[in-house]
């Protein structure tokens, strides 16, 4: 049996979602993280940057690089979520400043080097705007062969939009990154320099992952007085709080867990491969992610959409505690 662990690149805009994904990889034991890079979405770069150094150190891995990204989008300004995530992206949770420092070089660096220092075997997850994974292809377009896997948390397909009625909000912050980064795989695909194509988690199965507080109170139960579940909890009071004030309920998609998931464990869903583009024109589907189903473009597949999985959402939820329960109490019995 393979037991070496995957080598994982995790891209986010952390993000009370992003942080639970976070806490997954670092949770699950065939995983290894070798480095995360900080993007611009949820709250500014800068933010997410600070939430990332503060989450690793609590968790109890303040040697896993963290790497800042660009303060803005490809080419519009930087719109963010603090309505959703909370002025500090993290809900109402307080972390301890983290001591260690980012990595001296930027996010799309962080990708490449990742990358080149793991050829064929690399696992990219993005849950963030797609801007440093675009500015990475720009400087080394044979990254789609490099990678083993890429996982995108992104787009809706044949669903609504969360941004807008009609795109999600990683693609909507920046709808030219995204549109670049699909258009990267489909020049690689035909060009027959890629493996496998990205797999794309959008609303249409992210949305499917509503966390209810009563799963909450479980997951502290099993993971006992860790102070990385009641930054969780309280991260998450914030966004029940926003799902509630639109409507949704007292309850969390947690879209970028998933999508984490997904990257360790592929047969998690069931996909289908199409073309997909990226609307940049449309006065009311610009950032609409459009799924090619039939072939009418006539190009090539650029990606694997997640549209089923056996047992969801209950075979996640479960997962999820099954790996980060544990994982916590050992934090709180190292203390
Ligand atoms: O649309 C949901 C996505 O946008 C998630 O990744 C969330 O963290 C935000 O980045
Ligand atoms: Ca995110």
């Amino acid at each position: 049996m393979n037991t070496r662990r995957l080598p994982v690149f995790a891209d986010v805009d952390t993000g009370v979602d992003d942080a639970m994904a976070l806490v997954y990889l670092l949770a699950s034991p065939e995983a290894d993280l070798i480095g995360l890079g900080s993007t611009a979405g949820n709250v500014g770069a800068q933010q997410v940057c600070a939430n990332n150094l503060a989450l690793m150190e609590l968790c109890g891995r303040p040697d896993i690089p963290v790497s800042l990204g660009s303060a803005v989008p490809l080419s519009i300004p930087l719109r963010t979520a603090e309505d959703t995530h909370g002025p500090t992206g993290l809900g109402y949770a307080q972390l301890p400043v983290a001591r260690a420092a980012p990595t001296g070089h930027d996010a799309a660096t962080a990708w490449i080097r990742s990358a080149r220092d793991h050829p064929g075997e690399l696992i990219g997850l993005a849950t963030g705007p797609l801007t440093n994974l675009a500015l990475a292809l720009r400087a080394e377009p044979e990254l789609p062969r490099l990678l083993r896997r890429l996982v995108i948390m992104g787009g809706a397909f044949d669903y609504r939009g969360n941004t807008t009625p009609a795109s999600e909000w990683n693609i909507a912050v920046d709808p030219e990154a995204a549109a670049e980064v699909f258009g990267a795989w489909g020049d690689a695909v035909a060009a027959g320099h890629v493996g496998e194509l990205p797999i794309v988690c959008g609303l249409n199965i992210t949305e499917r992952m509503a966390l209810h507080p009563p799963y909450l109170d479980r997951l502290a139960e099993a993971a006992g007085p860790h102070p990385v579940i009641g930054v969780l909890r309280e991260a998450l009071r914030f966004y029940f709080e926003f799902h509630d004030s639109v409507g949704e309920g007292y309850l969390a998609h947690v879209h970028d867990p998933f999508a984490a998931a997904v990257a360790l464990d592929p047969a998690l869903v069931i996909t289908r491969d199409a073309c997909v583009g990226v609307e940049l024109d449309g006065a009311l589907t610009r950032g609409m992610t459009v799924a090619d189903w039939a072939g009418h473009w006539g190009r090539p597949a650029n990606a694997r959409i997640a549209v089923d999985g056996p047992g969801l959402p209950e075979v996640f939820f479960d997962r999820y505690l099954a790996r980060v329960a544990p994982f916590a109490r050992g934090l709180g019995e190292a203390m």
